[in-house]
């Protein structure tokens, strides 16, 4: 059964997912871009694909620190398609474009020397099958760089009870969604037996030190606010009031300093 995420998703829902993605990007991205594109850079990727590239904020960032690669982000919803293409016609950059289309097997046969993931492995309910289909459009020596979730590893080095209901309320809503929330960690097995080699696995943390409070504070509220509106059983409105109540204490957060944490893969075809 497809997950929700490889599923049709109303105009309505594909906004507010936009706003927490927007928000993903500002936060964990500010961390995440760099090293993706240091990487590319490094092996020389001219010709990068974007499987899942959602409303296009992330792939803009990693393709502004690129100039000299071309960078097509693919994405089955059509309406977070054309949020991209209006996010590049407001910042126009002309080597990136963006196409409506599912990722699997059967996606056109074109190579790249590079593909790029991010938060959409995690959706797939064929993870292995789209981890075979990434290989085949990979030329040799090409490289894979995929971003995912580790959400049980949230936490806070004192022990925060609003942070602990938060992470139970999110671990809930993956396993509604039909998503792996704990995908990040087995990234280096999965890669290995793929047929990948030199693969790397690395962890980034985001947290108020790592990407500054306000930053850190909207993606969080953007999320909670994006799972209780889908799903207010899980994320209940009290849990939702009492972060909110949470984020005005900047002090406190500062000091405690929870964080979220993603895996940052990269590996070669042989
Ligand atoms: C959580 S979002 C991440 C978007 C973007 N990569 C980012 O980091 O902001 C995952 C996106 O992948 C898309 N998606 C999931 N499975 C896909 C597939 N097999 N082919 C194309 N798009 C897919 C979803 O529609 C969604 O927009």
């Amino acid at each position: 059964m497809k997950s929700m995420l490889e599923s049709y998703l109303t105009l309505e829902q594909t906004a507010l997912l936009a706003a927490t993605l927007a928000a993903q990007t500002r936060a964990s991205g500010s961390l995440e871009a760099p090293l993706v594109a240091r990487t590319l850079v490094e092996r020389g990727c001219r010709n990068v694909l974007d499987v899942g590239t959602g409303e296009g904020s992330f792939l803009l960032e990693v393709a502004g620190r690129v100039p000299r690669a071309r960078f097509l982000g693919i994405e089955h919803n059509a309406f977070a398609v054309r949020r991209a293409e209006a996010r590049l016609r407001r910042s126009p950059r002309r080597n990136v474009r963006f196409e409506t289309a599912f990722f699997d097997g059967a996606f056109a046969r074109t190579r790249h020397d590079a593909v790029l993931t991010r938060y959409t492995l995690q959706h797939s309910s064929r993870p292995e099958g789209f981890l075979r289909a990434v290989f085949q459009r990979l030329e040799r020596g090409g490289t894979f760089i995929a971003l995912e979730s580790v959400e049980s590893g949230m936490d806070c080095h004192v022990p925060d009870p609003v942070w602990q209901e938060y992470r139970t309320a999110l671990l809930a809503v993956h396993e509604k969604i039909g998503s792996d929330a704990d995908i990040g960690k087995a990234l280096g097995g999965m890669l290995r037996r793929t047929g990948f080699r030199q693969v790397r696995v690395e962890f980034v943390i985001t947290s108020p030190a790592t990407v500054g409070f306000e930053r850190f504070r909207a993606v969080v509220l953007t999320t909670a606010a994006l799972a209780h509106t889908l799903f207010p059983a899980l994320l209940r409105r009290r849990l939702l009031a009492r972060m909110e109540t949470w984020l005005r204490d900047r002090t406190g957060i500062e000091r405690r300093d929870p964080y979220v944490v993603t895996a940052l893969a990269s590996a070669t075809r042989p």
